[in-house]
């Protein structure tokens, strides 16, 4: 578990002062550039998954898309986009939600997710929670039923796994870093 954290992290590039300064920016896109750290990520992420009942896999844009869409190809899913407002051509429904700076909003379409189904929640980071949980109330606006949340890096300082499990939420992360 502890070298399997320490294998995942170190695909993982910090750079200091972006886009603040004093903030640590963990930057993803150099485990996504290779092949052995993006296969690591996708297959650690799915692995709690395997035999349970999920019906779908909603990734929350951006980074959220090229994870949850690996993890619902292997899962044998299908995929369902939360885009920033204004990018989803047919019917949606909104959330907005609180940023470090300001606020902001996501967007589902209302025909994604049945009433009654399993739904995976995939992203890149956990932070706040804000965004998750401006996913997860879409979902279950729309009648889908959380049946896990799955995120590459924790923040726990920021606290957004306890919000996530506070309302109720799984919540599964692949490692975690101290601080900003
Ligand atoms: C980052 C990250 C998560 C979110 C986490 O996305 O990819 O989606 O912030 O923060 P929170 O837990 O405090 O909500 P960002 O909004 O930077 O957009 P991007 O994924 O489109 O780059
Ligand atoms: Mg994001």
């Amino acid at each position: 578990k502890e070298s399997l954290m320490k294998a995942v992290k170190d695909y993982i590039r910090t750079i200091p002062d972006f886009p603040h300064e004093g903030i640590m920016f963990r930057d993803v896109t150099t485990l996504f550039g290779d092949p052995r750290g993006l296969r690591l990520a996708v297959d650690q992420m799915l692995h709690p998954y395997a035999g349970r009942r999920i019906d779908k896999v909603v990734g929350l844009e951006a980074r959220g898309f090229i994870l949850g869409g690996a993890i619902a190809h292997q899962l044998g899913l299908g995929f369902v986009p939360v885009r920033k407002k204004g990018k989803l051509p047919a019917a949606t429904i909104g959330e907005r939600y609180t940023l470090e700076y300001g606020e902001a909003e996501v967007e589902i379409h209302d025909d994604a997710i049945q009433p009654g189904e399993s739904v995976l929640l995939v992203d890149d980071l956990l932070a706040t929670g804000g965004t998750a949980e401006a996913g997860i109330k879409l979902i279950e606006r729309l009648g889908g039923q959380i049946a896990s949340c799955a995120f590459l890096v924790d923040l726990p300082e920021l606290g957004g796994r306890k919000k996530l499990e506070g309302m109720g939420m799984e919540v599964f992360t692949l490692c975690e870093f101290e601080g900003l």
